[in-house]
């Protein structure tokens, strides 16, 4: 599918969800404007709240190839744009010395030819793919790069083109859509986040991560994945070192599954907390004081939620 074909935001919240992506209104109208003016998309967030999906998902949706750039400290040309292929140069000159040809200037210009060059996520995205469609290009986790790659980008992200000495300038047709994510261990740039557009993935409400459970865990049993999905949503009140993202919440449902749970009690939740908690203190802070107060208000307001039979909830 082209990117520029969604008619409606109606249809991309549609599409998603049939893709197993939950949207909402404004997300939704976000992911329409990314595709229609092409402009990149900056999602920051909390880890685990559905930024990297996105990528993956709209990539799925649209049937183009996922181009990923995982991020970290150092990051350089060689890594992220075009590397030459040494060895296929080198056996190349090899084999012309072994049969006694010259190694001229032409030979020369042919070793730095596109043959020899070992194209980095970059250089990919700025290129259709084989079938002609646009491809979708993640760059995930930028708060890990270094401030330079940052200012890289961002020459690459206003005229979607890169110039190499030895070759020239290669233009990108079409602009790929662009999704960068960030987890907000340090500021992205103003300069940077200029030229995207922004949107900040909160901690779902608890409809929302009603409705990715179900989705996501069917096997779960609706009381159960509603006393999680409130358990879950009370801790993250709590003053927790690390608070558990969605995908902690799809691990937790999960393991719950496998043991055959149908309802949170006591000796379930301590025995799977390592599922929705990564730090010995934060297990301290739970177990000693808030698991019991956690389960009863999970299981009485659960109660309270089908009794209710919000539309939201009571449907799934
Ligand atoms: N809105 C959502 N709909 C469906 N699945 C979601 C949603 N948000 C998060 N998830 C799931 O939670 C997990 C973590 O998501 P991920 O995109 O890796 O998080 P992040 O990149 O923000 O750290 C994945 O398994 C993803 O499918
Ligand atoms: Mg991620």
């Amino acid at each position: 599918m082209n990117p520029r074909d969604f008619p409606t935001i109606d249809e991309i919240e549609e599409i998603l969800l049939e893709h197993s992506y939950v949207t909402d209104r404004v997300l939704a109208t976000v992911i329409y404007l990314t595709l229609k003016l092409r402009k990149p998309l900056l999602l920051e967030g909390e880890a685990g709240v559905g930024k990297t999906q996105i990528a993956k998902t709209l990539a799925e949706v649209m049937g183009a190839p996922l181009i990923r750039l995982q991020c970290y400290e150092g990051l350089d040309v060689n890594s992220t744009i075009y590397e030459w292929n040494y060895t296929r140069q080198l056996l190349h000159i090899r084999m012309l010395e072994a049969t006694a040809c010259d190694i001229d200037d032409q030979v020369e210009r042919d070793l730095f030819g596109e043959q020899y060059m070992i194209k980095r996520p970059l250089l990919q995205a700025i290129e259709l793919a084989e079938d002609g469609s646009v491809p979708v290009l993640l760059i995930d986790e930028l708060d890990r790069a270094d401030e330079e790659f940052e200012a890289f980008l961002l020459e690459l992200l206003s005229d979607f083109q890169i110039t190499i000495p030895e070759i020239g300038t290669i233009r990108a047709p079409e602009p790929p859509v662009v999704v960068i994510t960030s987890n907000r261990t340090r500021e992205i740039h103003d300069a940077l986040k200029r030229r995207c557009i922004y949107h900040w993935i909160d901690y779902p409400t608890l409809e929302k991560e009603y409705r990715i459970v179900t989705l996501k865990v069917p096997q779960a049993p609706a009381q159960l994945a509603l006393q999680m999905v409130q358990f879950v949503h009370e801790m993250r009140e709590l003053d927790l070192y690390k608070l558990p993202g969605v995908a902690e919440t799809l691990d937790w449902a999960e393991a719950l599954v496998a043991l055959d749970a149908q309802e949170l009690d006591l000796p379930v939740v301590e025995d799977t907390l390592g599922l929705l908690l990564k730090y010995q203190d934060d297990f301290e802070v739970v177990r000693k004081g808030h698991a019991e107060k956690l389960i009863e208000s999970a299981r009485s307001q659960s109660v309270e939620q089908r009794a209710l039979e919000s539309p939201g909830i009571a449907s799934g």
